[in-house]
């Protein structure tokens, strides 16, 4: 008898096959919305789940799942899962680190490039069919060359954001919750580690990277926001709630800084229709990590943490180890 799983959410027909070989897999291919009564109902039975950042799993979820032994999710964001609930529960949590780390530095920078250098605004000009005469003094932006990046959240995604300033000429301040130690500071473009007050003040362009937690909840809102730049932009690419979308409307309003790059949001897929008036914000679907080849190696990823789970090995990227013991 091979384990029983659910795959909450349409994934790659190859990565169902491969689950298939070892496990008998309920699927959602046809990407159905599944609430909680939906979710728990599915449960039932299953040891396993092939999960997604859409769907949360509680303690609640867990009480009323009591075959579940292990929650794998396609996301290196685990803020889907109550971790310690999980633990109680004896319920292994696992993500995919690493494989897209890459991928989502390189979209850090293209939204902090877009946003510094208006790209969406121009592009939706010309596209509107204004764009009658070249002048002097269209669509001018901030430079990113030569400036200072600043990094809130120096994991292994913040510390590739900070390398490739190196070819920017960039000086690069960074704020952790732990400091890094001295050699990967020197990797990471000699990043100088800041206060977080003192580097909202001192970058040009601030990313955040960090992950999202009761800790991390509004990290940026109406007062951070009024110690940066007016000509600094704000990057995020780490999770919707880090930043106060309403307090960052409100100060990309009224100019008190120049632009942002948004890939995350409060309450996501819905957003603050608010960020739609405005010109001065490049709006993108959390689409981080969403090159093919890292999308599929993410997926290729959780499989393998959960056919890891369900046959009684370790799985290679287990947050909960106190788990094991239960
Ligand atoms: C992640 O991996 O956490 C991305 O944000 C996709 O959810």
């Amino acid at each position: 008898m091979k384990p029983k799983i659910l795959v909450t959410r349409a994934t790659f027909p190859e990565v169902i096959d491969y689950l298939s070989q070892q496990l008998e897999v309920e699927h959602n291919q046809a990407d159905e919305a599944y609430d909680e009564a939906e979710l728990t109902r599915r449960l039932q039975g299953k040891a396993g789940v092939f999960a997604n950042p859409t769907h949360r799993f509680t303690g609640e979820l867990f009480a009323a799942c009591p075959g579940l032994k292990a929650v794998c999710n396609m996301a290196v964001g685990y803020n889907n899962i109550d971790v310690p609930a999980a633990t109680a529960a004896g319920v292994m949590a696992t993500n995919t680190p690493d494989v897209l780390n890459e991928t989502t530095a390189d979209f850090g920078w293209t939204l902090m490039m877009a946003a510094a250098r208006r790209v969406s605004e121009s592009e939706h000009y010309l596209r509107a069919g204004q764009w009658k005469k070249w002048r002097y003094d269209d669509f001018l932006g901030v430079d990113v060359h030569g400036s200072t990046l600043g990094v809130i959240g120096m994991g292994r995604i913040g510390q590739a954001i900070a390398r490739r300033s190196i070819g920017f000429n960039m000086k690069v301040v960074y704020h952790n919750r732990s400091r890094l130690s001295p050699e990967f500071e020197a990797a990471a473009n000699h990043a100088q580690y800041l206060a977080l007050d003192d580097l909202l003040r001192t970058a040009d362009h601030v990313v955040l990277v960090l992950p999202y937690s009761p800790a991390s909840h509004h990290l940026i809102g109406a007062p951070q926001l009024a110690m940066m730049k007016p000509t600094a932009t704000l990057t995020n690419i780490a999770r919707g709630g880090i930043v106060d979308d309403a307090a960052l409307i409100a100060a990309l309003r009224a100019g008190q800084i120049a632009a942002a790059g948004l890939d995350v949001y409060e309450n996501e897929p819905a957003f603050n229709p608010d960020f739609l008036s405005l010109k001065n914000v490049v709006l993108t679907p959390h689409i981080g990590s969403a090159s093919g080849p890292t999308r599929v190696a993410m997926a290729y990823c959780a499989a393998d943490n959960l056919i890891a789970a369900m046959t009684g090995q370790r799985p290679p990227n287990l947050l909960n180890p106190d788990a094991l013991g239960h």
